[in-house]
């Protein structure tokens, strides 16, 4: 069975954006690969944070993969701050890597822009550490978006380099896609993002705060009448009906757009509340993991324990491949 290693910073919480489009794709594959979903809460330093709440972000995510239902008996759930041969194997391959390369990267310049006063050594070391999060387990398959790709190559560059210097050890991991529906923002451009404030509804918002969400969706496009239009706000709406499957609606809100007859309210009414009625069992089960918190230490517990053993055998061999111990 191929290994999947798959992180998510633990920056907020899950939207909904992340429910259609990731979530749905990991469920599916954890019943076909080894896999283990990471909450890298050592990435997420790298920027400014609030050392008070990282904790509780940290384990929030954890709440939100259980909820969704990523099964601690189908896969491996790891925080990586507590697996510390991620940090001791991101310095030993950071000694085969160059910084200029490094300082190439259009994350790390998109991040100096974003925060001039806060470029720290962490950010530039950055990929260093995701690539050692990847090739500590060995895997082969690592499902990231377009933006991730060059961490990934540097990833694949470590590793070869790696092999040639010390001996075949890692495999070159590989990106895929995943099974996913395409989320539009609420603000009518682009995609539901965390990083976009007023773009999504979180997994745990109630039908009042999803009502305003949906309210600030701009609809006042001037056009009305005809066809449909492709982008904004308008469309977006559109999209989320057919994403819920609201097929008769959708088809009865068009009719009623090209006949000038269309009430933007009824359309978003309609939509928060089939969006709540979806989330509402999502937050039900999230509600029973927040209730039984001995049993959520019990599962962080257990992934870091089978996490520590895999992680250690790559070490002993990393160790002895690079002349230690
Ligand atoms: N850099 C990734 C992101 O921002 C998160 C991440 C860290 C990651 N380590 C990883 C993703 C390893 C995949 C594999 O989304």
């Amino acid at each position: 069975m191929k290994r999947v290693f798959s992180g998510i910073r633990a920056t907020g919480r899950l939207h909904l954006g992340n429910y259609f489009g990731a979530a749905k794709g990991m469920l599916k594959l954890q019943d076909k690969y080894d896999c283990i979903f990471s909450v890298v809460d050592l990435h997420t330093i790298t920027v400014p944070y609030d050392p008070k709440i990282l904790k509780q972000a940290t384990r929030d995510i954890i709440l939100d993969y259980l909820a969704i239902g990523l099964d601690p008996k189908k896969c491996h759930l790891e925080i990586q701050s507590m697996i510390p041969q991620h940090v001791e194997l991101a310095y030993l391959l950071s000694t085969i890597y160059q910084v200029s390369r490094l300082e190439d990267l259009p994350t790390y310049k998109e991040k100096k822009a974003q925060y001039p006063k806060y470029i720290n050594m962490g950010l530039l070391y950055y990929p260093v550490l995701m690539a050692a999060d990847i090739l500590l387990y060995k895997a082969e398959l690592v499902p990231i978006g377009k933006d991730q790709e060059p961490h990934l190559e540097v990833a694949r560059e470590i590793a070869r380099k790696f092999n040639s210097m010390f001996g075949q050890t890692f495999p070159e991991p590989q990106s895929f896609k995943t099974e996913g529906e395409y989320v539009p923002s609420l603000t009518g451009d682009g995609k539901m993002s965390k990083s976009v404030e007023g773009s999504y509804i979180t997994l745990i918002d109630d039908l009042a705060t999803i009502k305003k969400c949906l309210a600030a969706v701009p609809t006042d496009s001037g056009v009305i009448g005809g066809e449909l239009p492709k982008a904004g706000g308008i469309a977006n709406l559109f999209t989320l009906l057919k994403l819920l499957k609201l097929d008769k609606e959708y088809i009865k809100f068009e009719h009623d757009y090209s006949n000038k007859k269309i009430k933007y309210s009824d359309l978003k009414n309609t939509l928060a509340g089939t969006i709540f009625e979806e989330l509402q069992i999502f937050q039900k089960k999230r509600k029973e993991f927040e209730n039984n918190p001995a049993l959520v230490d019990s599962i962080i517990n257990d992934g870091q324990n089978k996490c520590l053993d895999m992680a250690e055998e790559t070490m002993q061999e990393v160790r002895s491949r690079m002349g230690f111990g």
